[in-house]
């Protein structure tokens, strides 16, 4: 079997940490490989990180023509994933990769989605609701947020003594297994 290519967009101020899990798990043999990095600017926390490890880096300001852009700076990729890309992304990107641009949320969706769920006020959330288990979800990206067929989900518990923080930590390791299996699934589902 072919191995996917894959193109990874992060966010001005994500940390990489799934971008890393992502290059980690192809290293370990899994059928992909990361094709390039796309980030919105130099100085996003993960540039520097996938310099490091040799990934192909194409810095994509927002401004005009941002979608026609990222799109030729994907190139031929199979997959596009989402790692801290917090922004609607442009449509020509969804039109260019139909059903294949896949995003990572830290809870179980449809469940604490949407605009201005990200980061710890997912977490938050999902205290404030005194909800005993959350996890994470892998899904198709639309033209809204959050939404679109879920792929795959991991679950854990939400302890009493939870802070946003530590459930925040409980869930990114899940995240960090879970955007690699749910690669896994569709690349031996569609052959790549
Ligand atoms: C993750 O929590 C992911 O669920 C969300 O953005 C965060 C990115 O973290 N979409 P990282 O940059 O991959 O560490």
């Amino acid at each position: 079997m072919a191995r996917a290519r894959i193109g990874i967009i992060v966010g001005t101020r994500g940390r990489g940490s799934n971008m890393v899990a992502l290059h980690e798990a192809s290293l370990r043999g899994e059928p992909f490989t990361i094709a390039v990095v796309l980030a919105p600017s130099e100085n996003a926390p993960a540039v520097a990180e996938a310099r490091t490890r040799g990934l192909r880096v194409e810095i994509v300001p927002p401004g005009d023509n941002e979608g026609s852009r990222m799109v030729a700076a994907l190139g031929d990729v199979d997959y596009v994933c989402l790692a801290g890309f917090l922004r609607l992304l442009p449509s020509e990107v969804l039109h260019a990769f139909p059903d294949r641009v896949l995003n990572i949320h830290p809870a179980l969706l449809p469940k604490f989605g949407g605009k201005g769920m990200y980061g710890l006020h997912v977490h938050q959330a999902v205290l404030g609701a005194g909800e005993t288990e959350s996890g994470c979800t892998v899904h198709r990206v639309t033209e809204r947020y959050d939404e679109g067929d879920i792929l795959l989900q991991l679950r854990c518990p939400v302890m009493p003594d939870d802070t946003p923080e530590t459930l925040a930590a409980r869930v990114l390791a899940l995240e960090h297994q879970a955007y690699a299996a749910a690669l896994r699934g569709l690349v031996e589902r569609t052959g790549s």
